[in-house]
């Protein structure tokens, strides 16, 4: 836990519910582990998802399809650990919602208990309202997730503005007038248009987060690994803003690491701890019992500066 958050109060759906109607947009920031979700607390964001977008920018692959139930639990449980105020929604993965009612609640009920998220996030629209209303009626917040889903990419056929024509759109707005009406407390809408996203936010009581669908939505959520363009092979996308780039600050930082290794200029005399003199000449001796006592020693040498 930390207290970069000040006084703030803990995020409550009451609360982004009442966001929406004083018209103060919510931010989403998704987050994967302790230090990335303490700083996003501390930058004040509204609520941290957990997202199963950790696929592509923590476990390096093509879709979110690999990512398990486990997966999003083990990073669901650092995240809420590291944080007090963001409210913190984790994704159930592909394929853990669409059996039987029993076993999404199962799904969800280990989300809850073992990554103590306090709210789900599911992908889908009327096909998954019978979810939608387990989970709720169990007490879970339930986030819905609509036009570009990426758990039916293949389905898709790719990851591309969803909702462009007429029959598409009114999809999109049937389905998330019954994921309300379902309980949902807030709705991702990812990659729609700009017109969709604002008859949407118009037409729901609840929030819309937007990805990649304009300003109109009542927040916006980034992927972390985005906003700081952290890492190598993120391709530029036209909805995302960068703030920072991390990744070369981190692969310049690494490089001059590896280049002082190289060099035998690190470890510099600062870093480095001594023995007593009269100690030193026993190392020598190879019969010398106080060597195999040495270990435990150095050991206790290695202490930070502070702390000597
Ligand atoms: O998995 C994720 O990070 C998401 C957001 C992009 C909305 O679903």
């Amino acid at each position: 836990m930390t207290d970069a958050a000040g006084s703030r109060k803990p995020l409550t759906t009451t609360r982004l519910r009442a966001m929406k109607g004083k018209g103060e947009p919510i931010t989403v920031i998704t987050a994967y582990d302790y230090p990335s979700a303490q700083l996003a607390e501390a930058a004040g964001a509204d609520v941290l998802l957990v997202g199963d977008s950790l696929g592509n920018v923590v476990q390096g692959r093509e879709t979110t399809l690999s990512v398990t139930l486990d997966h999003i639990i083990y990073h669901t449980e650092i995240v809420s650990r590291a944080v007090r105020t963001p409210f913190v929604v984790a994704d159930l993965p592909f394929a853990t919602y669409h059996g039987s009612v029993d076993a999404t609640l199962a799904n969800v009920a280990r989300v809850m208990r073992e990554g103590n998220a306090k709210g789900v996030k599911l992908e889908g629209g009327r096909d998954i309202v019978p979810a939608v209303k387990a989970a709720v009626a169990a007490g879970v917040p339930v986030m819905g997730h609509l036009g570009l889903t990426p758990q039916s990419v293949h389905v898709i056929g790719g990851y591309k503005v969803q909702g462009k024509q007429s029959a598409a759109a009114s999809k999109v707005l049937d389905d998330a007038l019954r994921l309300e009406d379902a309980g949902a407390f807030a709705l991702v809408l990812e990659l729609v248009t700009d017109e969709l996203a604002a008859a949407v936010t118009e037409r729901l009581s609840i929030p819309t987060i937007g990805i990649g669908s304009g300003p109109r939505c009542d927040g916006q959520v980034l992927v972390f690994h985005d906003i700081l363009q952290y890492g190598l092979d993120s391709a530029p996308k036209k909805f995302v803003k960068s703030y920072a780039d991390v990744g070369t600050i981190i692969r310049n930082a690494l490089a001059a690491y590896v280049g002082d290794v190289k060099n035998r200029s690190f470890p510099e005399e600062s870093h480095t701890f001594h023995m007593e003199e009269a100690t030193i000449p026993q190392l020598y001796g190879a019969s010398d019992p106080g060597v195999g006592g040495e270990p435990e020693e150095a050991r206790r040498e290695a202490v930070p500066a502070d702390k000597e």
